[in-house]
């Protein structure tokens, strides 16, 4: 028989805890190994005892549990071993988080959200948490004003940038008598994402770093044109998918740099070049593209700006009735034509209409060896939000519509392709 994949389940303090129960229940019927580590907050809420009954091993509440009868490992420790023993329980939040396919924190409290962002481990549960390489699935849940505040907004930001997963709150009645947004995720659903998650886990065991030594030239955001010393044209690029696209390609080993306009948190090593402008980042392209494998041009490059901008603030009496606008560069076609045959170049077409024509017109013309394209109109694809929904097209005749899935996971399956490339060009070489 396979061994069941081992979730650690954290509940922190708030009255959604009782929800946990029942993704406790969903979890441990779906066949999976279920490992709870409770705070000491959710005690005022749920029984230690309840998780006892019901989980695949006692819940744990304290990061020094030398009570803890039971091996946390489950037989299965970093070393190969059998674990089990005293130093397992007494260190166990490493032998969770090592062992862990998946952690879920339902509920994440905000509290929680922020130590976990700002990466303070005061406990067993964010012990954990800091110590896992597992995906993370959150499910926060607090009062309306808190889920709103900038703060948590922000936290949660942060550790979506770092790759956890979130199941964001429902709008409906919260405890109090308050009507809002905030409630806990059903944890039918809660389950359900944790399940999806680990499937996706076995069909991708750890990636192996595929692109060492690649050198990748990524390009990020919506460029900023100014009309006036304080006022631009922008468009609304958020960034997202150029900045996943460069941290999977440094976790993948490549040597990366990324020319972005976007002020977002990158994770991984890579050199970060700032720009505003479709000018300042034509500047700063040119000068690396000859030194570089990849070239990936996310960028939504204005291809308008306004004719001499003042230097200075345009007074609202002065009267602005029109802003003359003249075209930027396109420097895709730059790229195009001075590239080498040992380079791959991929461009990002976004669309409203005839989204493949379209995008196959533009590979041809800017020459590209892949072309990503993806219909801005949807509402789970392109500006702001966190997934994406793309057709790849390649300079084969080769087509591939992907199913909507996260930005990061759009990226892995875009240099999947540049990896596959890259090696078609070193056989041939
Ligand atoms: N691009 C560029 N320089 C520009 C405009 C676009 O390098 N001045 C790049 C983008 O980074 C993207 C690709 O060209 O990879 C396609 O951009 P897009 O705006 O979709 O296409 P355009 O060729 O500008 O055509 P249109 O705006 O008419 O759709």
């Amino acid at each position: 028989m396979s061994t069941p994949r081992r979730v650690v389940l954290g509940v922190s303090g708030g009255i959604a805890a009782y929800k946990a129960i029942e993704v406790c229940r969903g979890l441990v019927t779906a066949g999976v190994h279920v490992a709870p580590v409770l705070t000491h907050d959710s005690l005022h809420f749920v029984g230690k005892t309840t998780f006892d009954a019901l989980a695949s091993e006692p819940a744990r509440v304290d990061l020094f549990d030398l009570s803890a009868g039971r091996d946390v490992s489950g037989g299965r420790d970093a070393s190969g071993g059998s674990g089990g023993g005293e130093s397992s329980t007494a260190i166990p939040h490493t032998r969770l988080g090592q062992t862990a396919d998946l952690v879920v924190v339902a509920p994440a409290t905000a509290k929680l959200l922020g130590k976990y962002a700002a990466g303070i481990s005061d406990d067993l549960l964010t012990a954990t948490l800091l110590a896992t390489r597992a995906p993370v699935l959150v499910c926060p849940a607090m009062h309306t004003e808190m889920w709103e505040h900038p703060a948590v907004q922000a936290n949660l930001q942060t550790l979506r940038a770092r790759g956890v997963h979130v199941v964001p709150p429902e709008s409906g009645p919260l405890a109090g008598g308050d009507v809002g947004t905030g409630r806990l995720a059903d944890p039918a659903a809660i389950v359900a994402a944790a399940l999806a998650l680990l499937d996706q886990r076995a069909a991708d065991p750890a990636r192996v770093p595929d692109l060492v030594g690649v050198r990748v030239l990524v390009t990020a955001g919506g460029t900023r044109e100014p009309i006036d010393a304080v006022r631009v044209v922008t468009n609304r690029s958020s960034g997202k998918q150029g900045h996943a696209i460069a941290e999977a390609a440094a976790r993948r080993g490549a040597h990366v740099t990324l020319v972005t306009t976007a002020a977002r948190p990158t994770i991984g090593e890579m050199s970060i070049v700032r720009v505003e402008t479709a000018r300042e980042m034509q500047d700063a392209v040119l000068p690396l593209a000859a030194g570089v494998d990849v070239i990936v041009m996310a960028a939504a490059v204005a291809d308008f700006r306004p004719v001499t901008p003042p230097d200075r603030k345009v007074k609202k009496d002065e009267g602005l009735a029109t802003i003359a606008l003249e075209p930027t560069h396109d420097f895709l076609v730059d790229l195009g034509a001075a590239k080498r045959p040992d380079q791959v170049l991929v461009g990002f077409a976004a669309e409203t209409d005839d989204l493949e024509a379209n995008a196959a017109a533009k590979l041809e013309r800017k020459r590209l060896d892949l072309i990503v394209a993806n219909d801005v109109s949807e509402p789970d694809a392109g500006f702001e939000v966190d997934t994406n929904r793309v057709v790849i097209l390649d300079a084969d005749g080769g087509r591939e519509a992907l199913p909507v899935q996260s930005k990061a996971a759009v990226a892995d399956a875009i240099l999947d392709r540049v990896r596959d490339r890259l090696a078609r060009i070193a056989g041939s070489g």
